[in-house]
């Protein structure tokens, strides 16, 4: 039994969170091949599909490729375009979800970094800009902001300039230092940070000797890369003093502790939900249970312990 006093909320900057899971954008949609296997509210937030001016189809196939442990993806950035995804996707989740929801996007210049913000402000329900500068799976744009602090404070000014949301830039882990870009984001008024995207990798097809993706290399993301990236987000935390989403490989409930005591206010669950499509909710259940047992009464109060 949990005591009933264990309180999982968690908060990102103004906006309060019920519990700090959120599924990661690309892994969950918008929602709608999850809202019949669980209640959909249940969740802290939703991170949607990365959404670009444009529609996109995404890379050639194949673009999935299994590691052990893990998995290589080389989507694209597959969607409808901003203009969809406001009109027919947004509606349709916010038939179920009635929380603010993250939404994740990715440009290919500037002027569409601001493009994809101005279209935003005018969702209510959109309660954080996520702004992905760390895609390694397209051409120009994508991670090439990402990679140099420069750019990276270049893009967060911009969408800052444009939006009157809370502006989360996700960092990409294919860096030397992190900690450099993410203090360069910071600086430029970044409201918080994401991190981290998936990491370069790639798995060759020893029967076709030949790449297994048709991209050749994809981002690696899942459980192996976990101590990875809780390293970056325990690095991050050191530098700056903004809210840190904390992303990679986490597949528990145990992983979201130990997020958290490295300096994450609140995570999101990626690859993991392609194996266990209720993923979510079973970590959910099982915080109040490990905090019990772990002896945390708030689970705020485990941000950061590590250090
Ligand atoms: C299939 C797939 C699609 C993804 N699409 C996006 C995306 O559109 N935008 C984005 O910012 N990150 C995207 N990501 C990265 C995840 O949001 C997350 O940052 C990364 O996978 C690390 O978390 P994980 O190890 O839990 O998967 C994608 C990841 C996967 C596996």
């Amino acid at each position: 039994m949990v005591a009933k006093t264990i309180d999982i909320s968690t908060s990102l900057g103004n906006i309060t969170l019920d519990n700090p899971v959120i599924p990661a954008s690309g892994t969950f949609g918008f929602g709608e091949e999850f809202k019949d296997l669980y209640d959909l509210n249940i969740l802290g937030s939703i991170s949607f599909k990365g959404t670009t001016c444009e529609p996109r189809l995404g890379n050639p196939l194949p673009r999935i490729a299994e590691t052990p442990m893990g998995m290589i993806n080389s989507v694209g950035l597959q969607n409808p375009g901003v203009e969809k995804v406001i009109a027919e996707e947004l509606p349709r989740l916010f038939e179920t979800y009635r929380k603010p929801v993250i939404a994740n996007i990715s440009g290919f210049s500037i002027d569409e970094y601001v493009h994809l913000a101005e279209s935003f402000e005018k969702v209510d329900q959109v309660g954080i800009l996520e702004v992905n500068i760390s895609c390694p799976n397209v051409h120009n744009g994508g991670m090439a902001y990402g990679v140099c602090p420069e750019s990276a404070a270049e893009v967060t000014r911009a969408v800052k300039n444009a939006s009157s949301k809370p502006v989360y830039i996700k960092l990409s882990p294919n860096v030397t230092d992190i900690a450099e870009i993410a203090m360069a984001c910071e600086e430029a008024g970044a409201d918080g940070l994401s991190l981290i995207n998936t990491i370069m990798g790639m798995r060759i097809d020893v029967n076709r000797r030949k790449p297994v993706i048709a991209n050749k290399i994809g981002g690696f993301s899942g459980p192996a890369i976990f101590p990875v990236a809780l390293r970056m987000v325990y690095q991050v935390y050191e530098a700056c003093k903004i809210p840190i989403i904390g992303i990679g490989g986490i597949s528990s409930a145990r992983d979201v502790i130990e997020m958290m005591m490295a300096g994450a206010s609140a995570v999101q669950v990626g690859a993991y939900n392609l194996v266990n499509p209720w993923a979510c909710k079973e970590i959910i259940e099982e915080l109040p249970v490990l905090c019990d047992e772990l002896g945390i009464a708030d689970i705020k109060s485990i941000i950061g312990v590590a250090h």
